[in-house]
């Protein structure tokens, strides 16, 4: 449990260690997907009844949700990967205190279930993160075209409804871009709204056909999920149910590329090929071998060719896996560019990978990559999840050892990260040094000349 001030020396104090050129090989199993597991714990304020969720990754972020349940009131039961949840007592008296929620993005995704089911609801606002500025000008306007007067004063988000009969009305929405959180924050509002809601240019993406699979579960009316406009009917209530979280295609997609970059033949299990078909086509374009058989995955890394990127909603490429690619193509065959078009700020892994030999020309969201015969290991900084990730396929791939500091990003979206590796056989150790950086030591910035030369633990 990471709590108090531990919390500010816990990544100082943290690094993974890794030796260079490692090779993986053997069967991993993967864990239940961070993006439909938190949308779901939110989705449970939508019912007075038990959800029951299994297969939930433990993670920080799942960690920080919980939290937030439970102030609301919430009975959260934790049984390592599965979560009794129980919403009979929430109150929304006052609002979510703002260091329960910040950094996790997914907490303003209550904000629908809470309008819907209590009338009313508030929350902070989101705010930005490393990898952009993050609007939820889509989820306000959806939620006042269903209804709802909302106001923002001091970074609080105060939402109610309008009418008195204490309902939100169903109407067609159609979003500006297919926003994933907006799409969910919308599903859930209209699932107790009176009659019908479509969204238009709705995200398609697998967390989203998970959660509306568990609201129909629960006596949800919502067809064509997963296609680009979504029907819900409203319903005046939802029951308790037993759901399991779907496998996380983002961590099954890494594990793919840490083997296409190692020469490396894997299996991954459990996955929903269909998940990860734009990431599967890429590495064979690139020169993987991929076999799927029922649901698991084995990838035999071969050449490495260089291959082209644009980041898209899903099906297209998925933006979570872009910097871990980005440290596969430093080492391809030929040229790639890899273009980044989801997220303003998320190409903060180029320089570091440039500090370690790459030779990757960046263009505002654009990177052109010329592969090089080898990278070398060094002490780094990961400044958010994913990048953190390419960070130790880097340190795999190098030359000498690398040392990942910035775990409390790491650990956030990937279960028991190393232990998967060090069985896959790398080389992998989480080093807990004695004493954590001082504030002025340790800047969290991504050049490793900030990290102090010191005695590892
Ligand atoms: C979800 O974030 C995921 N997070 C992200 O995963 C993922 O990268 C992203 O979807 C895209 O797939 C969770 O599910 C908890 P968006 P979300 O709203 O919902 C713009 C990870 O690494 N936009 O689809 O915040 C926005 O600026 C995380 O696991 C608006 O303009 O993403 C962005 O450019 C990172 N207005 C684009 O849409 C809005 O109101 C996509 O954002 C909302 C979004």
């Amino acid at each position: 449990m990471i709590c108090g001030s531990e919390k500010n020396s816990y990544f100082k104090s943290q690094n993974l260690k890794i030796l260079g050129q490692g090779k993986l090989n053997g069967i991993v199993e993967i864990s239940g997907a961070k993006n439909s597991a938190l949308v779901l714990m939110a989705a449970s304020l939508l019912t007075n009844e038990r959800i029951t969720l299994e297969n939930v990754p433990r993670l920080t972020d799942i960690e920080k949700m919980g939290h937030i349940l439970k102030y609301l009131g919430v009975n959260l039961v934790d049984k390592n990967n599965k979560l009794e949840i129980d919403s009979k007592n929430v109150s929304i008296t006052e609002e979510l205190p703002y260091e329960l929620v910040n950094g996790l993005r997914a907490s303003f995704f209550c904000i629908g279930a809470l309008l819907s089911k209590f009338g009313k609801a508030k929350v902070p606002l989101p705010g930005g993160c490393n990898i952009g500025s993050r609007p939820i000008d889509e989820h306000i306007n959806g939620l006042k075209a269903l209804g709802a007067e909302i106001i923002i004063k001091k970074g609080i988000v105060v939402a109610k409804i309008k009418e008195k009969k204490n309902k939100l009305h169903g109407t067609h929405i159609k979003l500006k871009c297919p926003s994933v959180g907006a799409t969910e924050t919308l599903i859930m509002a209209a699932s107790l709204a009176e009659g019908r809601t479509t969204i238009e240019n709705a995200a398609r993406e697998p967390e989203i056909q998970d959660l509306c699979q568990m609201l129909n579960k629960m006596g949800a009316r919502i067809y064509d999920s997963g296609k680009e406009k979504i029907i819900i009917d409203g319903v005046n209530k939802l029951v308790g149910c037993a759901h399991k979280v779907i496998p996380d295609r983002i961590e099954a997609g890494t594990f793919l590329i840490a083997a296409a970059a190692t020469g490396s033949s894997i299996t991954i299990s459990p996955v929903i090929p269909n998940h990860l078909e734009a990431v599967t086509n890429k590495l064979q374009e690139s020169g993987s071998k991929i076999t799927i058989k029922g649901n698991s995955i084995t990838i035999k890394g071969k050449e490495i060719r260089g291959v082209n990127i644009d980041t898209a909603p899903f099906p297209g490429f998925p933006t979570d896996l872009q910097a871990p690619f980005t440290a596969l193509m430093t080492i391809a065959n030929g040229e790639s560019k890899i273009t980044e078009t989801i997220f303003e700020n998320r190409m903060n892994h180029i320089h570091l990978l440039n500090k370690m030999g790459a030779s990757i020309k960046l263009n505002k969201n654009v990177a052109h990559i010329k592969g090089v015969k080898t990278i070398k290991g060094m002490d780094l900084v990961g400044s958010d999840l994913r990048s953190s990730a390419a960070l130790i396929i880097a340190g795999i791939i190098a030359k000498g050892n690398s040392k990942i500091y910035g775990l409390e990003h790491l650990d956030r979206g990937y279960e028991n990260f190393e232990s998967k590796l060090k069985m896959l056989g790398i080389k992998i150790t989480r080093e807990f040094n004695k004493r954590s950086f001082t504030e002025k030591e340790y800047k969290i910035t991504s050049d490793p000349e900030d990290i102090p030369k010191r005695r590892a633990a």
